[in-house]
């Protein structure tokens, strides 16, 4: 597969060509800083004019700053906001597009006392989609690490049985994914049994697993800063009917919110299928959360797939499809998988089977 050696001049005339109403952009999360210029360390700044690219650093990353983004001068600054303001100066700017969802309140009333003169605007929401659509690299990092998530996850299952403690789980699924080549898990991992499974972000405690136990793993791996997000929801010992039938209704949620993916569909219409099939079941208000949202360089990002989202899915963009119905004080059942959506429909990348597993 060919790789674009240098994705980040192209990333950043994309941006500036996207948001060109102020003289710079002010781009203060982490993860945007990293996709524009390659820089992987914390606590920066990114200051984007029409022919002109700095990265705002403290002393602690100078040199890696210099070395991860070759593309942008670096400026050392002992105060975030100083350095801001000096760059400024020295660019004559008098308007700036900023991040507001990152800029802390304190900070920007610095900013605004260090200039007076300079006018601030919000970027839009649509800057939110910088980068929904990932190129070839990002894929193949998103792919990998699914890959190696799945291959950590067939591994543990052997030891999920009755008496086996969730945090034990938890602990082999993150200890193999890291050992299987990832940075990272790609959030704390769940593995939640029994009533826990009614909880959808349950955290994994010292519960064991019982026979007839819904046991939720959510789990995922990081590679190359970049994530998979997949939940397979096991039965241990024997399955009632209510719980065959609710988890065939979920699956039958997933497949059906899967089968219509496909560049130019609707993201709200992804979520409206899937809810659609579990409200006619009766089930709508078991199912509290959206149905998908973007994978990336962050486990949540754009696009999301939620109810009146009208945003269209377009080919390259990483999503997740993830129904779920939970029953509190009982147990539930979510079904996710990690999908790439391409012209024609979309490829599944989290390969685990998602039939019902009773084990
Ligand atoms: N693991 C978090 C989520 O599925 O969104
Ligand atoms: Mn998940
Ligand atoms: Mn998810």
């Amino acid at each position: 597969m060919r790789h674009d050696p240098s994705p980040f001049s192209n990333r950043v005339g994309r941006l500036r060509s996207g948001f060109p109403e102020t003289d710079a952009l002010l781009i203060l999360g982490e993860k945007n800083i990293r996709y524009l210029t390659g820089f992987t360390g914390g606590d920066g700044a990114l200051m984007a004019g029409p022919d002109w690219l700095t990265l705002l650093v403290d002393g602690r990353y100078v040199t890696q700053a210099r070395a991860d983004a070759p593309g942008a001068e670096v400026f050392e600054f002992r105060k975030r906001a100083d350095g801001i303001a000096a760059v400024a100066h020295q660019h004559k700017v008098g308007s700036i597009g900023f991040e507001s969802p990152v800029l802390t309140v304190s900070e920007y009333l610095k900013l605004k006392e260090s200039l007076p003169d300079v006018s601030f605007q919000p970027l839009p929401p649509s800057f939110e989609f910088l980068r929904a659509v990932k190129d070839e690299e990002e894929i193949d990092r998103i792919r990998e690490a699914a890959q190696i998530a799945g291959k950590a996850f067939a591994a543990v299952r052997e030891m999920i049985r009755p008496g086996v403690r969730e945090k034990e789980i938890a602990l082999d699924l993150e200890y193999r994914m890291r050992r299987g080549g990832a940075e990272q898990a790609s959030f704390e991992t769940i593995v939640a049994a029994g009533a826990n499974s009614a909880l959808p972000h349950a955290t994994p405690g010292s519960r064991t697993i019982a026979d007839g136990d819904f046991v939720m793993i959510d789990y995922g791996a990081v590679c190359g800063g970049y994530h998979s997000d997949e939940t397979c929801t096991l039965l241990v010992g024997s399955a009632s009917e209510r719980q065959r039938e609710i988890y065939r209704l979920v699956l039958e949620a997933h497949d059906r919110a899967i089968g219509a993916i496909r560049a130019g569909v609707s993201c709200g219409e992804i979520d409206r299928i899937a809810r659609s099939h579990l409200n006619e079941a009766g089930l709508g208000n078991l199912f509290s959360h959206g149905t998908g949202h973007g994978v990336g360089l962050e486990v949540h990002e754009a696009p999301r797939l939620a109810a009146g989202r009208e945003e269209a899915l377009q080919a390259g963009m990483v999503v997740t499809v993830e129904p779920g119905v939970y029953l509190p004080g009982l147990w539930g059942v979510r079904i996710e998988d990690t999908v790439l959506v391409t012209d024609k429909g979309c490829e599944i990348l989290t390969r685990t089977s998602k039939e019902l597993a009773v084990i």
